[in-house]
């Protein structure tokens, strides 16, 4: 049967100077009841802490919701990133702008600010093959989920080896509704002839429009590309 929380402070009676481990007892099954799990865990760092700095009292309540603060919001980024299907986490700080001397770069890093995203716009990354498009696109991504920003992230045979899949075994509604979802979509290595098609599936280009024109406006897609390989069988 599941375990359902009761409030703490119901049978307790008040207390007065000298019942400090009852206090304690009672801060732990608040914290507890909150979920306020990291302060539970280094409730006696914490004890130690106060009773060595003697902090003021507004200093020592920010000091302890600060740091669950800050654990919460790590575990989060953690999260979203896991999710988000990146499993590379690629940096435009290792970026060697060198390697590209053509590449402009203050307007990748005006990009990587992902005002675009909040325009809802469409960013396309096209160039010869090896020369950092999934690279610069990883970063954006890493850089959304810091942001808060919900990120799917997928090469394009992956993402559609995941639609068709869903063709047949009725799910296609429910994985397209995944898809369309998160604010920042990004589709890398769109080379579309890798993917296998069966004669009854919809190709490859009618399953990837389905989805661009589902958030167009409302929702960023960002695709790298390589130009030799776009005109592959779509
Ligand atoms: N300027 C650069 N600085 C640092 N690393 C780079 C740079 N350019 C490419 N790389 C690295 O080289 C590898 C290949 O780059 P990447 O996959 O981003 O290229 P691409 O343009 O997406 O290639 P493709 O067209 O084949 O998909 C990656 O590991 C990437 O991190
Ligand atoms: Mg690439």
């Amino acid at each position: 049967m599941a375990k359902t929380k009761t409030p703490p402070t119901d049978t307790l009676p008040l207390l007065v100077r000298g019942d400090e481990p009852l206090v304690i007892e009672r801060l732990r099954r608040h914290l507890t009841y909150l979920g306020l799990t990291h302060t539970l865990l280094s409730l006696d760092t914490l004890l130690a802490w106060a009773s060595r700095e003697r902090p003021g009292h507004s200093a020592l309540l920010e000091h302890v919701l600060a740091n669950e603060v800050a654990h919460k919001s790590e575990n989060r980024l953690a999260r979203r990133i896991r999710t988000s299907g990146l499993v590379e986490h690629k940096t435009l700080e290792v970026f060697v702008w060198d390697f590209q001397p053509s590449l402009d770069k203050s307007l990748v890093l005006e990009l990587a600010r992902l005002d675009f995203v909040c325009r809802h716009d469409d960013l396309v990354i096209t160039g010869k093959a090896g020369t950092g498009k999934s690279h610069i696109l990883k970063a954006f991504g890493l850089r959304a989920c810091v942001q808060g920003l919900s990120l799917r992230y997928a090469r394009c045979v992956d993402l559609l080896a995941d639609l068709h899949a869903g063709l047949a075994d009725g799910t296609y509604p429910l994985r397209l509704k995944a898809w369309a979802r998160p604010q920042l979509l990004i589709i890398d290595d769109v080379g579309l002839g890798q993917v296998r098609l069966r004669d009854d599936e919809p190709t490859a280009a009618h399953t990837l429009f389905n989805l661009i024109d589902r958030r167009h406006g409302k929702l960023s897609p960002s695709l790298t590309d390589d130009p030799r390989r776009a005109s592959a069988s779509v």
